[in-house]
């Protein structure tokens, strides 16, 4: 082999070489990507916000069949995720809970709910059990897969099961990680996530929000 034909080679090697970490690393991203949580794109850039809906028929933590017409009047404040989750789902709740705090007298116009994406597991006790341990005043929705389904599909939210030796139960909920903000009418106002501003300036947002809304 001349020496000419060594360099080329080592320069393809080397391009490949390349490719290949490229390619893992996009691989390793993609499946952070699948796991819990789920780093959606803006919602508002993916999907057109008018489409986005608090529609639901579901059962509170207390065993309560309810629908949005419960929380009509009231703005309010949606999360879905799922009991088991290690992380995400619950520095979320308690990051709500310091919202609604952060609210004072605003809060009792605001219905902070939790879906669960995981009904086989989240039945109505533990459900109840674990909001318990967040607010006094969040609501656990749960209901059949059906129904879970479909509240998900009219937030236009994402979840898939994923299979996890590791998991309790073999299994893991991936789920997009956004907390929705809905208008009175059920209608949508605006989709924050916990790691993109202190709990303070959530509540000034959405403080602002109500404000507005009162004066139009
Ligand atoms: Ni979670």
């Amino acid at each position: 082999m001349t020496s000419e034909q060594t360099t080329r080679r080592r320069i393809r090697l080397a391009i490949w070489t390349g490719a290949a970490a490229i390619l893992l690393a996009a691989g390793a991203g993609a499946l952070i990507l699948r796991t819990d949580p789920l780093p959606a794109a803006p919602l508002a850039s993916t999907i057109g916000e008018a489409d986005i809906r608090s529609e639901f028929s579901l059962t509170d933590h207390t065993g309560r069949a309810v629908t949005e017409a419960d929380f009509a009047g009231r703005w309010q404040l949606v999360f879905f995720g799922f009991t088991h989750c290690p992380d995400v789902c619950p520095t979320t709740l308690a990051y709500m809970a310091g919202v609604l705090d952060l609210l004072g007298p605003r809060a009792d116009a605001v219905a902070p709910l939790f879906v669960t994406v995981d009904p086989a597991r989240d039945t109505v006790p533990v459900m109840a059990d674990y909001v318990s341990a967040f607010h006094p005043r969040l609501n656990g929705l749960t209901g059949t897969e059906a129904q879970v389904t479909d509240a998900a599909a009219s937030f236009r939210t994402w979840y898939e099961r994923v299979e996890n030796e590791t998991a309790p139960d073999g299994y893991m909920m991936a789920h997009a990680g956004h907390i929705y903000l809905m208008r009175p009418d059920g209608t949508f106002e605006a989709v924050f996530q916990e790691r993109e501003q202190p709990p303070e300036d959530m509540a000034t947002l959405i403080s602002a929000r109500m404000g507005a809304w009162g004066d139009r």
